[in-house]
This record gives C-alpha cells, sequence and structure tokens, in this order.
C-alpha cells in the first residue's frame, strides 16, 4: 500500500512511497542491486518518493528533473553538512562538502585557487614519476586484481600530490598516516556507530585524531615554504576577495580531499580497465592516441589530446557512478517537483539510477563511449542526464584534477600493458557504501 511521508499543506502534494521492512526498510534490496530497486520505485511512484533506509525515513530523487531540482537548491531549503552527516559520519567534518551557505561559498572561493589550469599543471607534473615507480612494482599476470592495484596506486599518488615532498616524514610515518585514513573511510559505513573496544566507529574515531596531529604537525613548515604540493597550495591561496584558510581548516580540508580524490578515481580507473579489456577496439584507439602523443610524460595541455579516452572514461562514470547518490538534509519546508518536502527530511539525489534509465539513454546498459562524441552528445538530451560529480553550488571542485589523474594513469598503462577481459564477464558490484568490484576486477594483464 501507497503511505504519504507527511500530510501535504495547500497546494502541493504529498511524497508518495512505503516504507518496506521494519528498521532494515530497503536498505537491503539497494544494496543487492540499487538500479532494480530504483526502477521499480520509479514504475510505482514516480521521480519523487520516499522509502525507509536502516532506520529514517528518505526522498529518494529519480531522473534528471528530480536530481537538478534538489542540486540546484534555489531556496537554500537542502543542506549537505546536516544530511551527509548521516551517512559519513563526523569524521570528514568541516570539509568542504560538508559546509553550507556563505560559509561554503567564501570555502569555495579559496579552494579554487589550488585548482587553477597552473596549479593542475603542475601537479601533472608530479603524477608521472608516482605512477611509474607504482606500476614498476606491479606484477602482470592473467587474473591480476585491478582494483586493489588501483586503490594502492590512486593512495600513494594522493600522499604525493597532496603532501608531496614530504622530506620530514618517514615512509613509516606515511603508512601509519595511510592506515589512518583508511580507518576514517571504513568508520564511515559501519554499522555500529559508536566508539566500542573493537569497532570500526572507534578506529575511525582514532584515525581522524591521528590525521588531525599529522597535519598539524607538518602545517608550520608548509606555511613557511612554498611547495607546489596541494598542502602547501591550501596553506597560501587566497581568494579574489581576499579570503584565506585558517590552520583549522587546512587540516579539515586536507583530511576531506584525500577521501573524496581516492575512490572515486579508484572507481572509474577499475571500470575503465574492465570495459577497455571487453572492447580491445576502443583500447587500441586509445593506445593510438597516446602513442601519437610521443611522450611518456605528457603535459596538462598534451593530455587534452587524449579526446577518445575522455569518451570512455564519461561513458565508464555513467555506467559505475563512483558516488551513486548524494545527500542532502531538508533544513525548512520545501517542495522539489511540487511534492512536499518537510523540514528534517533526508533526501537522496540518484545519479547512478538517473544514468541508467531508458527515457534518457539508449541501450542504456551497453558500453559505447561515441554516445558521447560530438556528432550524438546523447548527453545533452538533459542538464542533469550526466551529473557523477553533482551540479549547483556543491559541484566536484576536483572534477578536472580526477580527469587529469585518471588519464595520465590509463596513459602510462596503455603504453606499457596490453589486457584481456573475456567479452561475458560482469563485475559483481558491491553498493554498501561506494560501489566496488567485489572479485577486485581481475583483468589479464601482459606487458608490450
Ligand atoms: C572520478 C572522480 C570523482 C567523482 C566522480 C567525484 C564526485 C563528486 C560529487 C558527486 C560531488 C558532489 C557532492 C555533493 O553534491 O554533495 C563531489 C564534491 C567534491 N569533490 Fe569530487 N569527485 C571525484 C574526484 C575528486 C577529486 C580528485 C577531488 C580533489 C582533488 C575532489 C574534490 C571534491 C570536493 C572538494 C567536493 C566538494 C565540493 C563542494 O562541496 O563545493 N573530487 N565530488
Amino acid at each position: 500500500m501507497t503511505k504519504m511521508l507527511a500530510p501535504a499543506p495547500v497546494g502541493l502534494d504529498a511524497v508518495p512511497g512505503n516504507a518496506g521492512l521494519p528498521y532494515v526498510g530497503y536498505a537491503l534490496d539497494y544494496m543487492r542491486d540499487p538500479l532494480k530497486t530504483y526502477e521499480r520505485r520509479y514504475r510505482q511512484h514516480g521521480p519523487v518518493s520516499w522509502f525507509r533506509f536502516a532506520g529514517d525515513p528518505w526522498v529518494v530523487l529519480i531522473g534528471p528533473d528530480a536530481c537538478g531540482a534538489a542540486l540546484q537548491n534555489r531556496d537554500r531549503a537542502l543542506a549537505n553538512g546536516p544530511g551527509w552527516r548521516t551517512l559519513i559520519g563526523p569524521f570528514f567534518d568541516r570539509g568542504l562538502m560538508l559546509l553550507d551557505g556563505d560559509e561554503h561559498s567564501s570555502h569555495r572561493r579559496i579552494m579554487a585557487q589550488a585548482f587553477t589550469r597552473d596549479r593542475l599543471s603542475r601537479y601533472t607534473e608530479a603524477l608521472h614519476p608516482a605512477i611509474d615507480a607504482a606500476l614498476d612494482g606491479w606484477s602482470p599476470r592473467d587474473g591480476f586484481r585491478a582494483y586493489p592495484a588501483m586503490k594502492e596506486l590512486t593512495l600513494g599518488l594522493a600522499t604525493a600530490i597532496f603532501m608531496g615532498g614530504a622530506e620530514e616524514t618517514s615512509p613509516r610515518e606515511m603508512d601509519a598516516v595511510n592506515a589512518a585514513f583508511v580507518g576514517c573511510v571504513q568508520a564511515a559505513t559501519a554499522i555500529v556507530r559508536y566508539p566500542l573496544p573493537g569497532t570500526r566507529w572507534r578506529r575511525g574515531v582514532r584515525g581522524r585524531r591521528h590525521l588531525e596531529d599529522f597535519f598539524r604537525r607538518y602545517l608550520p613548515a608548509r606555511r613557511a615554504g612554498d611547495g607546489d604540493d596541494l598542502f602547501s597550495v591550501l596553506c597560501h591561496v587566497e581568494s579574489e576577495e581576499g579570503e584565506r584558510f585558517s590552520d583549522d581548516d587546512v587540516v579539515d580540508h586536507m583530511i576531506f580531499l584525500m577521501m573524496a580524490a581516492h575512490d572515486t578515481s579508484t572507481i572509474t580507473l577499475s571500470t575503465a580497465l574492465r570495459y577497455l579489456g571487453q572492447f580491445p577496439t576502443w583500447q587500441d584507439l586509445c593506445r593510438d592516441e597516446s602513442e601519437a602523443l610521443g611522450t611518456e610524460t605528457p603535459s596538462f595541455d598534451d593530455l587534452e589530446r587524449l579526446t577518445t579516452v575522455d569518451l570512455v572514461i564519461k561513458e565508464c562514470q555513467r555506467l559505475v557512478t563512483p558516488v551513486p547518490g548524494v545527500v542532502r538534509r531538508a533544513v525548512a519546508d520545501t517542495e522539489i517537483l511540487g511534492r512536499y518536502v518537510p523540514a528534517g527530511t533526508l533526501v537522496n539525489v540518484g545519479l547512478h539510477y538517473t544514468h541508467h534509465m531508458t527515457e534518457y539513454w539508449p541501450d542504456p546498459e551497453r558500453f559505447d563511449p561515441g554516445r558521447f562524441a560530438a556528432e550524438r552528445r546523447e548527453d545533452r538530451v538533459h542538464k542533469y542526464a550526466w551529473t557523477p560529480f553533482g551540479g549547483g553550488a556543491h559541484r566536484c571542485l576536483g572534477m578536472h584534477f580526477s580527469g587529469t589523474e585518471i588519464k595520465t594513469v590509463l596513459h602510462h598503462m596503455l603504453l606499457r600493458y596490453r589486457w584481456h577481459v573475456p567479452a561475458g564477464y560482469e563485475t559483481p558490484l558491491n553498493f554498501t557504501s561506494l560501489p566496488y568490484p567485489q572479485d577486485g576486477q581481475p583483468i589479464d594483464l601482459h606487458p608490450r
């Protein structure tokens, strides 16, 4: 039976939906098969509906109209911090994505200065040696597990680019930092959300403290120096209005940025390795372009000439959207597509399902990078049809950095290796938090 979330005031409709199982609601259905769960929901209730998810009622937004309305957030009734905190706990508090209103705008203006074209060029230079060093340590073979290898690689890159030239720090200290960071990430999706001994949550609390101490210890040296790593850059950047980050801000942003940059790029890379392995024609096209660049260490400008790999990356982010949904909480009564959303409601903006809707994407389950090519541009069907980086005021600030990082890694891989994945293979994705391949994404990897 369809129940309503809350009675609507005159002029608005209530949000339709149903709770599902006691307490868990639709959480298990979603984790088992998010696309099927949202498909049923959309057919039954339309683009705005509600369900229970692990105890709380959530409004679920499906399709570009509903997602676009929430991302634009015209009346500022939907807040990020109170939304995301429910899902990822306190471990990334005061990161840019969790700030709201004027404070968010001010911090975003400052942080944008750390991602200018000039900065991106310098980060790109630092990527090459770090990627080479990581690939030198690989042992290519049949059944090579691409996902864990990429996870280690991107964490190494984050350490190099974000804290590069951390000459004072020892490898052991960096291992401890990485472990603390992984502790925070794992705690964010823990089921037991209280610091009992032996729990992920407790490791997360300790991890956060460790990271704060670490960044705070090295902060004075970064303030005094003029390094090109992101940590140094955040200490010095200034918005056009003359705003700057305090020491606490730098620490909070660094911890969040490590998280934002890590799993998302890993997922895209691992998805790209799968599909390029299954579609050798696309792999060859990408490799031809990489070879045509005539350099193993392309600059930021050179990378812009790798246009085929751009199409592949976009298609991979459509098929496996690294952040499948973004979270908001209504902090004032509002409406979405004429449906009444009362203050306090949690909102899930369903980006991943929207990328698979037959209404907007011809043959949506097919790997077809050409759909993004200039002569087709299927993503132009709606401004919010393709939104792996979100939209509106909180649109991903690392979008261009991530593009550079992913392209540079793929460029190095295309020049060094060939790989193959059987045509009929399907990735068993786990959606407990961000999607990851439960089998580690095996590929048959061989040196060229
Ligand atoms: C494939 C890679 C990535 C994807 C798919 C991705 C996706 C997203 C999404 C969907 C949001 C919006 C969240 C919201 O609306 O609540 C976001 C925000 C953000 N991302 Fe990314 N991201 C990626 C890589 C990165 C990287 C590499 C960095 C940093 C170097 C980064 C930094 C940020 C920041 C700072 C925000 C917050 C922006 C704001 O709230 O104003 N992201 N990202």
